[in-house]
């Protein structure tokens, strides 16, 4: 079946190509307690008969909403437990192999980051699988995973993760997110595109199917029933120091406010004709935020509007994402460092072309935790449950987030410095650093804002794999913690 082709949709899980837009995720982190119920479960689950336990949702269009949605993904121990063959279970990329864990220097998990330090339920041997249940309101969520975990002694719970939308998409550290994700061909409409931004091939996200690279295609695991349109994903639970996130943005305005270049970053007086209009400080507060990220905290993006989040004519929300870096390629618009030009450079120049647009990930985060409020702030966790979804998870996540992220490899005046946001950064090496004119600002002596506190790599298993792995037998019990 080629990528630009028709796509059997009813054979994908519904969370991979799309998103559901709903306010209520709950991940259920789980340990195969008896195989032969567990794979009962994904039979039921994979049957069509809602009666006899919430359906795998798939990728089929929808006739009108659903209210709630659920979708599964499987660690290496998971597939071993489920009954997966060795020589089948020896078929999987290394990475995922060897699990997230084990992969910690190369994603930047170390200090307080370490899999030592990662909550019980990601520690040892992992979970086995995570069913995640997404719904537009918590009575619904609630119900949804209650009847799961009702499954005649199939799993054991080891956490429910719960996150919750914010309002106006926003997430912690006050960015609006979910704003650019790929367009693939035989998904979306070519005539209805959201953005200028080039569709790309399903490949990067299903095994199985023609990659954006020329003649590469991501090996399938065998069985190919097993492997075919299946896909992985990255789950990270990352925790946000909110609160020193936004300290050291203070800091940096401070610094601005005598540094002379601050009139060429933002032309004095630029601020008082924002929507809302600001004092300088606080103007200056909110362009370092933008300049850490390519966003304004509203969306807006660095590229069409450097000097103001409220540009007029206003942007449309189709607009956000219909930009390049080809015309700012000092980076003197958005930083070469910033987040978002780190993680996908689009048609700027980088030291290696053609992984320009065959990296790509599709997001799916919510946010956890209560928000923040600096007037009132309460001492709590709070963060990001991420879901970074890819067909190869060393040729598309890990490079994006050790190359990209913590190197900085894409580009030599970028070499060397961690993604300002999502790094590992340590104060004594750490700077962020980007051009005003003909000068440049630098930031240094900053830690990192983001903690990886648990994860795990996921292969998510097309329909005819979850009822080929229902089919299986024997698998092993859970080991008791
Ligand atoms: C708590 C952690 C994180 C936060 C708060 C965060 C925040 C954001 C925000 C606000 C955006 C812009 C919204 C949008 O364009 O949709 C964004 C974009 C993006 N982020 Fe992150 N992010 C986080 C972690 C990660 C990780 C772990 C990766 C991958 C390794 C990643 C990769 C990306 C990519 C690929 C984009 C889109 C860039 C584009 O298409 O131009 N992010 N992130």
């Amino acid at each position: 079946m080629s990528a630009r082709g028709s796509l059997d949709f009813a054979d994908l899980q519904g969370n991979i190509l799309r998103g559901y837009g709903k306010q209520y995720v709950r991940h259920l982190v789980l340990t195969v307690a008896n195989p032969a119920a567990a794979r009962r479960w994904l039979a039921d689950a994979s049957s069509g008969d809602e009666s006899a336990t919430p359906q795998i949702t798939t990728a089929e269009p929808w006739t009108e909403r659903r209210r709630t949605c659920v979708n599964i993904g499987i660690t290496h121990p998971g597939l071993a437990a489920l009954g997966v063959s060795p020589s089948s279970l020896n078929s999987f990329p290394h990475e995922f192999v060897a699990g997230m864990a084990a992969r910690n220097v190369l994603l930047g998990d170390t200090g307080p980051s370490d899999p030592s330090k990662w909550k019980e339920e990601w520690r040892g041997e992992g979970p086995h699988l995570m069913i995640s249940v997404y719904a537009d309101d918590a009575a619904d969520r609630e119900a949804t995973a209650a009847r799961i975990l009702a499954a005649r002694g199939a799993f054991q719970l080891r956490a429910a993760l719960e996150g919750e939308g914010f309002a106006g998409g926003l997430v912690h550290f006050g960015y609006r997110d979910s704003i650019s994700q790929p367009q693939f061909y035989g998904v979306h409409d070519p005539d209805d595109r959201r953005d200028d931004q080039p569709f790309v091939e399903v490949g990067a996200m299903l095994l199985g199917h023609a990659t954006p690279i020329e003649n590469l295609r991501w090996e399938v695991p065998q069985p190919n029933v097993l492997g075919h349109n299946g896909s992985f994903n990255a789950f990270r639970v990352l925790e946000q120091q909110v609160a020193g996130f936004e300290e050291f943005l203070t800091a940096c305005a401070d610094a601005l406010m005598n540094n002379p270049l601050s009139e060429t970053l933002l032309p004095p007086g630029a601020e008082a004709g924002w929507d809302p209009p600001m004092d300088r400080r606080a103007a200056l507060r909110e362009m370092v935020a933008a300049k850490m990220l390519g966003r304004w905290r509203n969306g807006v993006p660095l590229a069409l509007s450097p000097t103001s989040p409220s540009p007029q004519p206003r942007i449309d929300d189709a607009g956000l994402n219909n930009y390049g870096y080809a015309h700012d390629p000092d980076g003197q618009r958005c930083p070469i460092g910033s987040h978002m030009r780190r993680s996908n450079p689009r048609d700027a120049k980088t030291v290696q072309r053609n992984t320009n647009h065959a990296r790509r990930l599709v997001r799916r985060g919510i946010p956890y935790g209560p928000h923040y409020d600096p007037a009132n702030p309460v001492k709590a966790e709070r963060g990001l449950l991420g879901s970074f979804m890819c067909a190869s998870l060393t040729g598309q996540f890990e490079a994006i987030q050790y190359d990209w992220t913590n190197l900085g490899l894409q580009d030599p005046r970028i070499t060397g410095s961690n993604d300002p946001i999502l790094g590992n950064n340590d104060p004594l090496f750490s700077r962020f650093s980007f051009p005003v004119g003909d000068n440049a600002i630098t930031f240094r002596g900053f830690s990192h804002f983001i903690h990886t506190r648990g994860g795990a790599y996921l292969f998510q298993p097309s329909m005819s794999a979850i009822r080929h792995l229902a089919s299986l037998s024997g698998g092993k019990t859970a080991r008791t913690r």
